[in-house]
């Protein structure tokens, strides 16, 4: 089976800095796939370079079968590669009904034309089942710039759900949250749609325990280990690297 990413050789030079020295990951349909190491590993940067942000001197990004390496994040997303970012990208001053909205709109296709208003109640109607799966029917109708950090962080969820991801893209998504918005957002990323791939940047072992079915170790720009979580915990490489300084 082709996988559904695939990131082959790829290569990113800040100046004299080699950031990514020719990395390959591949990531199939529903593959849940964390990517750890140190700081400066180069996880952000293949993040971005996955998401369309950075582009690569060298090296291509295939989704699903297909050359992606000239397209920008918005068209990415259109495909299905949906980025959750660090610092909640949410409209303040809108509810969270009408973020989910407004991220749902472009994908609505409207099924009849003359009824004013149509997409915008289609996209009305999905918001709804997204909030209550990321646990914030309660606080449908509160502008986002009043919630808690751990909620906004849900509510970006929320929203690259509404554009029918078929992989998620999540930088350190516990970062910042307190221990019981860290268990809930854990809870509820584990019960999202299994179809959907995830691609994890974590420095906390036990969330890429919880989170994934397999992970790549990253050590300056280079893989240094790809595994289970299991055979990632025992190897020697790997504890070496976090002894060196990660946590
Ligand atoms: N925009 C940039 N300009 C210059 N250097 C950068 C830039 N982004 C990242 N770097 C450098 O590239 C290396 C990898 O960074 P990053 O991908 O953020 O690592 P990680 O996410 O693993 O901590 C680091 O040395 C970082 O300082
Ligand atoms: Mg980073």
């Amino acid at each position: 089976m082709n996988p559904l990413l695939s990131a082959e050789e790829v290569r990113v030079r800040y100046g004299s800095l080699t950031a990514l020295a020719g990395v390959d990951l591949s990531i199939h349909d529903g593959q849940r796939h964390a990517l750890i190491g140190p700081n400066g590993a180069g996880k952000t940067t293949l993040l971005n370079v996955i998401g369309g942000a950075t582009k690569p001197q060298r090296g291509t990004v295939r989704f699903d079968g297909r050359d992606i390496n000239r397209l920008g994040p918005a068209a990415r997303a259109r495909r299905g590669i949906n980025r959750i970012h660090q610092r909640p990208a949410v409209f303040a001053t809108l509810t969270a009904t009408e973020n989910v909205v407004v991220a749902a709109l472009p994908r609505v296709v409207p099924q009849r034309r003359w009824w004013p208003g149509g997409r915008r109640r289609t996209a009305q109607h999905r918001a709804g089942p997204l909030l209550e799966r990321m646990g914030l029917a309660d606080v449908a109708a509160v502008p986002a710039g009043h919630l808690a950090h751990g909620q906004r962080r849900q509510l970006e969820i929320a929203m690259a759900l509404a554009g029918s991801p078929r992989l998620l893209l999540l930088d350190e998504p516990a970062a910042g949250l307190s221990a019981a918005e860290v268990g809930r957002l854990v809870n509820l990323l584990r019960a999202l749609p299994r179809a959907i791939a995830m691609l994890l940047v974590e420095h906390r072992l036990d969330l890429v325990y919880a989170l994934s079915d397999t992970v790549t170790v990253l050590r300056d720009g280079q893989t240094l280990a790809a595994g289970t979580p299991d055979e990632i915990r025992t190897s020697p490489l790997v504890r070496q690297a976090y002894a060196d300084g990660v946590a």
